[in-house]
């Protein structure tokens, strides 16, 4: 995500702010720019490193500034260009805004702006809220900002300087962090903690609904009804490497635990009551419509989050869905038809494979969707149509909040063409209630982490494990062993639970433990069969499986259990247990879950 960071105090030089940003580094970002008051009110801003910034500013690194802000950018809409860059100012060029999160409603604000004269420049949702406090502003900045927030929609962290106040920032947050404090005469603001550290270790983070305003030697805070808030003070002992994975050991366990965020903006103005609503697929919605067979490529997990969305299509329609893994797609014939639709899932955007399964079809004359993360990577600048996944910059080399981000997109992608062909019902209307629920549920799947991590120290001396499952619950096992084979450097494998007679059970034995994924699902049953036939060999078995159904006990060495959804649901469920599972192996054997051996975290060669 993007970061943000504000200073106010006296004679404070840019290259002080600068270096503050440059904290925010380590969450990834592809553009950065500052704002700052001294004599002058000046903005720069510039498409990628901050070193960049640095160069351009180099004469201006010791001049001396009141109030400053700066940002680093990871877009989410517009791409990465200097003019999407934040800082953004409003007409007059007197306020400048800088902002981490997604405005949902900014079209209809953009309208309404335009029709009141506001000229926009860039593409980006965060320009509305520069002209919306513009268009409040009657010399107040903090009841300009609260009023203008009060009309957006979605998630924003964003601090606000005006030319004319020289002596303080507001600052206002609703789903993304901002932390504040007060150090050596300095007033500072940031989307974490590690840029204050240099200035202090008291700091204050920000509530949802929060309005601050942030002074040299002090801060405000007001709720949206203006009236005044304490919020308290925390001491942060983190030295900053500590500070850039929020306190944790390792980045994949940092992003683990976000995990609902990453879903929560994933789905993020892209459902309305209990209709999904993708308007980047608008390009395609006639294709989509009718359409009877649907291509897919993807590599690794991205490949098994594919395998998730054809059962999920074929589930409710007749359409299929044809999932290939990317290299191996590429080399084949590729059965394409002139307009054939062609989904390509990567969360780099930057993935050989797949990339070149995307050119191979579209000389085919196919149209490509593609679910990235990635804004302005090769693949969404190769798209007929994007739809971001929004999950932030992920530091880890396994894939976790992107999985989840993934599978959020395309159950949205899969509903949204399960409509369009005319098969909306009181079960697909279900399945979107539960989805939009899932964030909360996901948090009461990490509140499992404790008993998961004894999970890990009783099994993590085991040199196989085998995971089953069926239906929606294979796409499942292969993740998981996925996880726990590149991390952890276990022999992990996953079959259908049903291929176990037909080859695989006579690998079993008490040194070769099954990881059953058995939720209360359509085919609970036969999977229980297929435990009972692993049981029988002496494994060891863990079932992961929907909390209440105690005859797990009975047929598991031991169970963890997680919250009843929609059948469709649970790889989204499970998504945390198998991710944690595999974390605690790794980080219980002394490895470096965030820098496995071998792997990199975009596969762009062959
Ligand atoms: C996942 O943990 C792995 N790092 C790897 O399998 C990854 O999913 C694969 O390389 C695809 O990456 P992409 O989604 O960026 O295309």
């Amino acid at each position: 995500m993007c970061g943000i960071v504000g200073m106010v105090g006296e004679n404070l030089k840019v290259e002080d702010l600068v270096v503050s940003l440059q904290k925010l580094e380590y969450r990834g970002y592809d553009s950065a720019g500052i704002a700052f008051l001294g004599d002058e009110f000046e903005v720069f801003k510039k498409k990628g490193p901050i070193d960049i910034l640095k160069n351009g500013l180099k004469e201006k690194g010791s001049k001396g500034f009141l109030v400053g802000i700066a940002h680093t950018r990871w877009a989410t809409h517009g791409e990465p260009n200097d003019v999407n860059a934040h800082p953004h100012t409003d007409c007059r060029n007197e306020i400048a805004v800088v902002h981490n999160g997604i405005v949902e409603n900014f079209r209809e604000i953009k309208e309404y702006l335009i029709s009141k004269g506001h000229k926009f420049s860039s593409e980006t949702d965060t320009e509305v809220i520069v002209h919306l406090i513009e268009e409040e502003f009657e010399g107040d900045l903090l009841q300009a900002v609260m009023k203008a927030v009060r009309k957006l929609r979605g998630a924003y962290a964003i601090a606000v300087m005006h030319r004319k106040v020289k002596d303080l920032i507001v600052a206002a947050r609703r789903g993304s962090p901002l932390v504040l404090g007060v150090g050596n005469g300095v007033g500072l603001l940031a989307s974490d903690v590690t840029p204050l550290l240099r200035y202090t270790r008291n700091v204050v983070f920000l509530e949802d609904g929060d309005v601050a305003v942030v002074k040299k030697d002090g801060y405000e805070i007001y709720d949206m009804d203006g009236n005044k808030c304490e919020r308290k003070v925390y001491y942060i002992d983190w030295d900053e490497k500590a500070a850039e994975k929020g306190g944790h050991k390792h980045f994949m366990y940092k992003e683990i635990l976000e995990d609902p965020q990453a879903l929560v903006n994933a789905l993020v103005g892209r459902v309305k009551g209990d209709r999904v609503v993708l308007e980047e697929l608008e390009p395609v919605e006639d294709l989509l419509k009718g359409i009877k067979r649907i291509k897919v490529v993807s590599c690794g997990t991205s490949y098994y989050a594919a395998l998730v969305f054809k059962y999920f299509v074929e589930n409710f329609t007749d359409i299929d869905v044809d999932v290939d893994v990317s290299s191996e797609f590429r080399y084949k014939r590729p059965h394409v038809r002139e307009n054939d639709v062609l989904v390509a899932i990567s969360q780099s955007g930057e993935t050989a494979d797949t990339l070149e399964s995307v050119r191979l079809a579209k000389r085919h004359g196919a149209k490509i969707v593609s679910v990235v993360n990635v804004v302005g990577s090769t693949l969404d600048r190769e798209s007929n149509v994007s739809i971001y996944m929004n999950a932030g910059p992920e530091i880890g080399v396994a894939a976790t909040k992107t999985y989840v981000a993934e599978l959020g997109v395309l159950y949205l992608l899969g509903l949204k063409i399960i409509e369009l062909n005319g098969v909306w019902n009181e079960e697909t209307k279900t399945v979107l209630d539960r989805l939009v629920r899932m964030p909360e549920l996901l948090e009461n799947v990490l509140r499992k982490d404790p008993q998961i991590r004894e999970l890990s120290e009783k099994y993590k001396d085991y040199n196989h494990f085998m995971y089953i499952g069926r239906n929606y619950g294979y796409p499942t096992a292969l993740e998981g062993a996925l996880k726990l084979k590149e991390i952890s450097y276990i022999h992990a494998a996953a079959y259908q639970a049903g291929e176990l007679k037909h080859g695989p059970i006579a690998l079993l034995d008490p040194n070769f433990p099954v990881f059953a994924v058995i939720p209360d699902d359509s085919l609970f049953f036969k999977t229980k069969n297929n435990v009972i036939e692993a049981r029988s060999r002496n494994a060891k078995v863990i079932a992961l499986g929907t909390e209440g159904n105690k005859s797990l006990y009975e047929i598991a060495d031991d169970v963890i259990f997680v919250p009843p959804t929609h059948e469709s649901l649970y790889p989204l469920m499970m998504a945390p247990v198998i991710q944690l599972f595999a974390y605690h192996i790794a980080d219980m054997k002394g490895l470096d879950p965030d820098k496995p051996r071998n792997l990199a975290k975009s596969v762009t060669v062959e």
